[in-house]
């Protein structure tokens, strides 16, 4: 639809770089073949792409530049962070995590806690949005093993200390992973300088690549206990999955479209540069939140300062079920947002905003423009003025 108004970018980035479709057509079309499986040419140089993908993710996130082979392909970040979570706690084992976390995160440890002896600590956010390091500290204990943080937000926006958490992790011996899939690609990330040992990423949101392709980087004094086994393309005749990485961690053939596609994102973040992404992305927050801040009955989450804040803003109007906003913003305004709980339930339950069904989010991204933005402030004006007018009808709107 021509005039939609994506503002759900925190979902999946949306469009995509006209440069990401193009390669994958291109690339997929000319060498579309199983890469690793076989010695003849075009399969060899399916093979490299995905080969120097690893090299340069690996350079992107500051992983360790000798160990390239640590970056691993999966599906999403969904599937990253399940191989992570019951690759690295035992029973016994102790996590600590946040209110913050996604529920690809929340459901792997809360299986873990149900079936497998393991311990999990979930550490509340303060009212602007961020986790304090020092909890962090007073809840690790002599079995802590992880600690997993959501890197940047999905709901308020907020981008955690991991550079102080990871100084933490690192004196206590304890592991530190993020969750980067609202960070990779608009937030530079340097896995040895903030003693990150576990990344996991999604390549359909800021990365700019498609759906179905994510993965992690795995420092190199981290083991993983594999989860799962299959085919790897290579030593068919050894009868267990392959130790060494990376087929440790990666199982079937991979998708290579989707590699494609994140080195073309990769091609276009190196030609826009990561900080003027943020800056453009930011700017159109700052003056997103100005408008609503000067509406009356706009509630706002967690974004009174944009220090350390993504594009990514939840809101609700005073009487209204977010998800009658939402309703509303779309089939009159063409504005398409995320209402509900956002696979995120602790954040709601730390807000307040389980009842009203969540909040309204509006995830500002790269292509989105100031005129989006005004857009978006005329449909809530209008909105918040009905709701005002009558207060009898809101919850039935
Ligand atoms: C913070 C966070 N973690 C994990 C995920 C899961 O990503 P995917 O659906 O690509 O696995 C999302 C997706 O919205 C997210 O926002």
């Amino acid at each position: 639809m021509d005039d939609l108004i994506y503002l759900d970018n925190a979902a999946t980035a949306w469009p995509k770089p006209e440069n990401v479709y193009q390669h994958m057509v291109e690339f997929y079309r000319k060498c579309g073949v199983n890469p690793g499986r076989s010695g003849y040419d075009l399969a060899v140089e399916a093979g490299n792409i995905l080969e120097d993908l690893r090299k340069r993710l690996t350079n992107f996130f500051g992983g360790d530049e000798d160990a390239p082979e640590r970056l691993c392909f999966g599906y999403n970040a969904t599937d990253a962070l399940n191989l992570i979570i019951f690759g690295v706690l035992s029973p016994g084992d102790h996590v600590i995590t946040t209110n913050l976390e996604h529920n690809s995160v929340i459901r792997p440890i809360n299986h873990l806690v149900r079936d497998s002896q393991v311990e999990a600590t979930y550490l509340p956010f303060g009212s602007d949005g961020f986790v304090d390091p020092n909890d962090i500290k007073k809840a690790i204990r002599p079995n802590t093993k992880l600690v997993i943080v959501n890197h940047g937000s999905n709901v308020i926006g907020t981008i955690q200390p991991v550079a102080e958490i990871g100084a933490i992790c690192k004196e206590k011996g304890v592991l530190f992973a993020i969750d980067s899939s609202q960070t990779a690609g608009v937030v530079p990330i340097n896995m040895q300088k903030m003693n990150i040992d576990i990344l996991a990423f999604t390549g359909h949101k800021a990365l700019m690549g498609c759906m179905g392709i994510g993965g992690f980087y795995v420092r190199k004094d981290v083991e993983l206990r594999q989860t799962r086994a299959g085919g790897t393309g290579v030593d068919s005749a050894y009868p267990y999955h392959l130790e060494r990485y990376p087929y440790r961690m990666e199982f079937g053939t991979p998708n290579l479209v989707g590699i494609a596609s994140l080195w073309a994102g990769q091609d276009w973040i190196d030609q826009t540069g990561i900080e003027n992404i943020y800056a453009h992305e930011l700017k159109l927050a700052r003056k997103l939140i100005d408008g609503f801040k000067n509406i009356d009955g706009v509630k706002l989450y967690c974004c009174d300062n944009l220090e350390n804040h993504l594009s990514t803003i939840s809101m609700n109007i005073e009487g209204m079920e977010a998800r009658n906003t939402g309703t509303w913003l779309d089939v009159n305004h063409n504005i398409a947002t995320r209402t509900g709980l956002h696979c995120a339930p602790l954040v709601h339950k730390q807000l307040g905003t389980v009842d009203i069904h969540g909040s309204v989010r509006f995830s500002i991204g790269a292509f989105n423009t100031e005129a989006h933005v005004d857009s978006a402030i005329k449909a809530v004006t209008e909105i918040a003025d009905w709701a005002k007018k009558h207060p009898e009808q809101v919850k039935k709107a």
